[in-house]
């Protein structure tokens, strides 16, 4: 069977930037940096970008691409047989639990903005919208519907292809999104007040700088640049052999990275506008759709002309963000069944999203009908994210630096990063430096944080 390429670098970049540029920025990066030392915050986090996660990310390109593979062909083909084979079945599927409960919150976005354009928080007081969200999600059915939109969507770029679905839909949507995300930061920034905002995201304050913040950084790093589970080396399987690796991963961990700085732009100005303690605003879920809706209400004029715009416009702006992410996570899944399965792309895809309408649907209703459903304490959709964030996330990235640093050949190595000698790669040195020693060590220490070693020591 012919396997597609992208069309363009740029459409490459864009489509694997999508990837990256998620929930994630918006709903973790721009609170974070605020309660850990601004600026220093930033500064560290860009530290864990160029050490950590670059090398690993021009290592999944280096696998995706040079395999022309899907996750777990790939790491067959690279492993020789070995166990390491085992670490591309391990990120497919740790992709397909994150895609699980990751569209759950994609259809919460679509019905955010549906509530935005039809001015529907005009005259809501700011202590009923805790009770209007969790009202929402505890519905059976209008979450579940927006949800199976959410999948429908995705469904049907994915089935168009690589060329005409991935990349036509990236190369459209990318642009929509920086331009939504300046908009609403030049809106916000000129709001009285907004000067606070800023300092409190951006003054450097070292002294909330210790272990923890640090191991933050880590964590956030790796989430956001959709590492450590076969995303882009499923991505750069469909890279051509001219693509420079390591300036693709420079460019989209930098388009990333501004994303994230730049939604801090947009939610600190209007919180400090209303004089609300930022932080009040919590995180996640109860930032973006319990926090956030009030204050924009308020920073811009309860149902006034101004607030229904840029209240739509930002959660259009996750709903696009979400929306590229579960692509690429989608991809992965459809790109294995295909091939490892040898069927027809359409069959494929039709299989993984039967199982994502599915478990997504259990997600779902698990803040619903099906509340009492639980495990370790936690219930379905919690035990998605903490399962494949906690636990396979932090394991695969450290297996990737482990095998691209210890195990892959060398020589194979440096000619796929040089594209066969046409490049220059003066950070050869440092990069394997990093796979072999510090991106293990530090993943280590953040998969022993996140499953609360650290915690129960103290
Ligand atoms: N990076 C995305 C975000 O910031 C989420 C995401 C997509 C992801 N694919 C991933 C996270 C793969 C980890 C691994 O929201």
């Amino acid at each position: 069977m012919e396997r597609e390429n992208f069309g363009s670098k740029i459409g490459a970049i864009l489509a694997a930037a999508g990837s990256a540029v998620g929930l994630g920025n918006v709903w973790r990066f721009p609170i974070e940096t605020g309660e850990n030392g601004g600026a220093a915050f930033i500064i560290i986090y860009v530290l864990c970008i160029l050490l950590l996660g670059l090398p690993i990310m021009i290592s999944e390109f280096l696998i995706g691409r040079y395999t022309h593979a899907n996750t777990a062909g790939a790491f067959r083909i690279v492993s020789n047989g070995s166990p390491w084979k085992w670490v591309g079945r391990m990120g497919v599927f740790t992709g397909w639990f994150i895609m699980c409960y990751y569209v759950v919150v994609g259809g919460w976005t679509m019905h955010y903005t549906f509530l935005s354009v039809t001015n529907a928080f005009y005259e809501v007081p700011a202590s009923r919208y805790e009770d209007i969200f969790n009202h929402f999600v505890a519905n059976p059915w209008a979450p579940t519907l927006w949800l199976f939109l959410f999948i429908g969507i995705i469904h049907f770029v994915i089935t168009r292809g690589v060329q005409s679905g991935i990349e036509k839909s990236a190369k459209l949507m990318m642009p929509t999104l920086f331009a939504i995300t300046i908009f609403l930061a030049i809106c916000s920034v000129t709001l009285p007040g907004a000067s606070q905002g800023i300092e409190f995201l951006l003054r450097p304050d070292w002294s909330k700088v210790d272990s923890t913040t640090i191991l933050e950084a880590m964590g956030q790093a790796f989430y956001s640049l959709s590492l450590a589970m076969g995303c882009l080396c499923t991505y750069a399987s469909y890279f051509d052999k001219q693509t420079p690796l390591a300036k693709s991963a420079l460019n989209v961990s930098v388009i990333d990275t501004l994303i994230a700085i730049l939604a801090g732009f947009i939610i600190f100005p209007s919180v400090f506008n209303i004089g609300m303690n930022p932080n009040d605003v919590g995180v996640g879920a109860g930032l973006t759709f319990i926090s956030l809706p009030n204050v924009f209400q308020q920073a811009l004029g309860d149902g006034s002309f101004l607030a229904v715009v840029f209240s739509t416009a930002f959660y259009f702006l996750l709903f696009v963000a979400a929306l590229t992410s579960a692509i690429s996570l989608h991809e992965v899944a459809t790109a294995y069944v295909t091939e490892e399965f040898k069927m027809s792309r359409k069959k494929g895809a039709t299989i993984v999203t039967l199982t994502v309408l599915v478990l997504g649907a259990l997600c779902s209703l698990s803040f619903g009908p099906l509340s009492g459903v639980k495990l370790f304490d936690r219930n379905i959709f919690s035990l998605f994210d903490d399962l494949s964030g906690r636990i396979l996330l932090p394991l695969g990235g450290m297996l990737i630096s482990i095998f691209a640093g210890w195990v892959l050949d060398r020589k194979l190595y440096r000619d796929e990063l040089s594209n066969g000698g046409d490049m220059k790669t003066p950070y050869f040195k440092l990069l394997v430096f990093s796979l072999r020693y510090i991106a293990p060590l530090a993943i280590a220490l953040v998969f022993l944080d996140q499953i609360g070693v650290f915690a129960f020591l103290k």
